[in-house]
């Protein structure tokens, strides 16, 4: 299909700040994409902020700036709707996008808590649309591999499971007060909604859900500088350890460690998971990103294995495959596969975190606060 047959997707973006740049960056070089079922353009921005606003002025798709962002909804001109903004704000914005008859790509963690999120789905039902969660590790190289291996037998009895998401800026008291470091805006899950979908979507989408867990959730910063001289309250949860316990074919309670850290000193962005078995075992983690890890048992002899990994991302591109991949690259893998899925055509590869799982991701947030402060194991809902 020639370029100027396909469809040409429009996006709207609701929340101009760190994320809604980089779905411009995403859209602005979408040609580099190879065989995708539709063109993409980002045409409309809504926020609150002008100076957010401004920004997108030298984005040439861009036709329609808005301070109120139910211009984007009755905009003819959008079909799908990013929308990265405060927690407290997805219900009622992510609602309002779907009663207005758009697609939706939502940000994580999909609700400010399991009951918003759980009205979000009512309302996805009801109204029929398509939604995705946004979720963008799983679309490296390694992870994929990752899945492939623990799919391909070799793990023998799997010993234990840990995804991991860990930070590190929090460390610094002097990093000033922000939104997600206040629980009326971020939730009370703290951490776990900033991190956490990004630590469930691949257990998850393994059927790893967690049966029964044991938290322990920790506030190490209890105020932070207010920007203006004084101090403010910063009330969420700084680090979260849930240990949980599933079920696999022929083996029972076997345990999976979902971290999310803000204070894990060193680490900038470090998403890692890992999965070792009595036979074999594999690893991968973004401060590696070029290695793939793999263990493997012969009798006695026990061997861990690195491979260099190129730009084997699911959805091709014009890049070499020997070069490396990054945050920008693997964002726009995933609007790669949440246009492609949208389409009918995502043929068997990874697919964003659906709504179901985002929902799933809140029981085991909910059961994880609730073991904390019962201090006791707590079955997931
Ligand atoms: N997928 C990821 O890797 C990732 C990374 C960071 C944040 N996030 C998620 O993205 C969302 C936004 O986070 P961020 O880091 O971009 O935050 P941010 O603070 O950088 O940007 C949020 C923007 O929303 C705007 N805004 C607030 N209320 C609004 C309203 N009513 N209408 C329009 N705009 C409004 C703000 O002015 C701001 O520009 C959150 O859900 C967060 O959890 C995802």
């Amino acid at each position: 299909m020639s370029h100027s047959e396909k469809e040409t997707v429009r996006v709207g973006v609701i929340g101009g700040g760190l994320m809604g740049k980089e779905a411009a960056s995403a859209f602005g070089r979408w040609f580099v994409l190879n065989d995708m079922p539709v063109n993409a353009e980002l045409t409309a921005v809504a926020d609150l902020s002008e100076p957010a606003l401004d920004w997108f002025r030298q984005v040439p798709t861009v036709t329609h700036l808005s301070t109120d962002y139910h211009q984007l909804l009755s905009d003819p001109n959008v079909d799908v709707i990013y929308c990265a903004i405060p927690h407290h704000l997805h219900e009622q914005v992510y609602c309002d996008i779907l009663d207005a008859g758009k697609d939706l790509l939502a940000e994580k963690p999909f609700g400010i808590d399991l009951g918003a999120a759980r009205r979000i789905v009512e309302k996805i039902e009801s109204t029929g649309r398509f939604v995705r969660c946004s979720s963008e590790f799983p679309f490296m190289p390694g992870p994929k591999r990752v899945i492939d291996y623990v799919n391909s037998g070799k793990l023998g009895k799997v010993i234990e499971i840990v995804s991991a998401f860990h930070h590190a800026s929090d460390l610094n008291p002097d990093k000033a007060i922000n939104w997600k470091r206040q629980v009326k805006f971020c939730g009370e899950i703290g951490v776990m909604g900033d991190l956490g979908m990004h630590v469930a979507h691949i257990p998850l989408r393994l059927g790893w859900k967690p049966k029964r867990v044991y938290a322990q959730l920790s506030q190490i910063w209890s105020e932070r500088p207010d920007g203006k001289g004084g101090m403010a309250p910063c009330d969420t949860w700084d680090n979260a350890l849930i240990h949980g316990e599933i079920d696999l074919d022929g083996q029972e309670n076997v345990p999976i460690r979902w971290e999310t850290k803000r204070l894990s000193p060193g680490a900038t962005n470090t998403w890692f998971i890992e999965v070792l078995g009595t036979d074999g075992g594999v690893r991968f983690s973004t401060a590696e990103p070029k290695s793939l890890w793999t263990f493997n048992r012969d009798g006695n002899t026990q061997t861990w294995t690195r491979e260099d990994l190129g730009f084997g991302v699911p959805f091709g591109t014009i890049t070499g495959g020997i070069f490396e991949v990054g945050f920008p690259d693997i964002l726009q893998q995933m609007w790669a596969a949440f246009l492609c899925e949208r389409a009918g055509a995502l043929d068997g590869r990874f697919g964003c975190a659906t709504p179901e799982e985002a929902v799933a991701s809140h029981e085991v947030f909910a059961a994880a606060l609730e073991s904390h402060r019962e201090a006791k194991a707590v079955w997931v809902g």
